[in-house]
């Protein structure tokens, strides 16, 4: 079981790029934003290069290369271009995610047992670049073990089913499609599953400072990447207390943890 104090936070900015490109302004600068989330104590910065470049442009990337002192994870599809511009910026990290054009978010994990032939000839690549890698997918036994066979470093399990669950309070009016606890517990296992096949285990999608407690104390979570509700508390309370208080909040969630071991 990992022996660390905290799980590392990945920084995602995409929303800092989310509000400039809705004006078409050069600001806010998602690069700043970076350095500041750094400087707050963040580990890796994580960003997502879309096919519409609806928030995240090609040079951000290339920018966020030169600047981030931490890691730089970058979320791709996989596609040719992008496995083209991951091979040129040479990020310490790529993640392989779904997209769907029309999708607001990244709606659910990458299916790896229908596209294992595929994912295998772009993970390849990757690799030969020198960058680690890591597969976005459900917290689902099966996808896990396709993916250990491909050879994965990380799989990122998708907590959006987990944060968007009813909760004892939330569950007024029914129309709720999961629990809150059924959704924890399917991603205690399978965390417990991806360690015991040698896998880094990550965590992310739709968590916040409250819902981030209960992931953050399952100890195989090692890495956490985190973006909307950070850049939204930001808006109100700067980026550096946002960043130090999502630190905070996993800090909490494992000392929870280590107190009830
Ligand atoms: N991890 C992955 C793979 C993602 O696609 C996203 C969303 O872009 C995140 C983490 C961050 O999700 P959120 O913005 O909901 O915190």
């Amino acid at each position: 079981m990992p022996s660390i104090i905290r799980p590392r936070l990945g920084v995602n900015v995409d929303h800092v790029a989310t509000i400039r490109q809705a004006r078409g302004t050069q600001y806010p600068e998602p690069v700043a934003a970076a350095a500041l989330a750094e400087l707050a104590g963040a580990d890796q910065i994580t960003i997502h290069l879309r096919e519409d470049r609806r928030h995240i442009v090609d040079r951000d990337v290339y920018v966020l290369r030169q600047t981030v002192g931490t890691r730089l994870n970058l979320e791709m599809a996989a596609t040719e271009e992008m496995l083209h511009i991951a091979i040129d910026v040479q990020p310490d990290m790529v993640t392989l995610v779904p997209e769907k054009r029309e999708e607001q978010t990244t709606e659910g994990g990458l299916d790896v047992i229908a596209n294992r032939e595929r994912l295998a000839e772009y993970l390849e690549k990757l690799e030969e670049s020198g960058a680690y890698t890591s597969l976005f997918i459900d917290p689902d036994p099966e996808q896990i073990s396709a993916s250990a066979e491909l050879g994965v470093h990380i799989v990122e399990l998708h907590t959006g089913d987990y944060c968007e669950a009813a909760t004892p309070f939330s569950n007024m009016n029914g129309d709720y499609e999961y629990d809150r606890d059924v959704e924890l517990q399917r991603l205690r296992r399978s965390a417990r599953v991806a360690e015991s096949l040698g896998l880094t285990v990550a965590a992310g999608h739709g968590l916040d400072y409250k819902n981030v407690l209960d992931v953050a104390a399952i100890p195989q979570f090692e890495e956490f990447n985190i973006g909307h509700s950070i850049v939204a508390r930001a808006v109100l309370v700067g980026f550096e207390r946002a960043v130090q208080e999502m630190i905070q909040a996993l800090e909490a969630g494992r000392r929870a943890a280590i107190g009830t071991l």
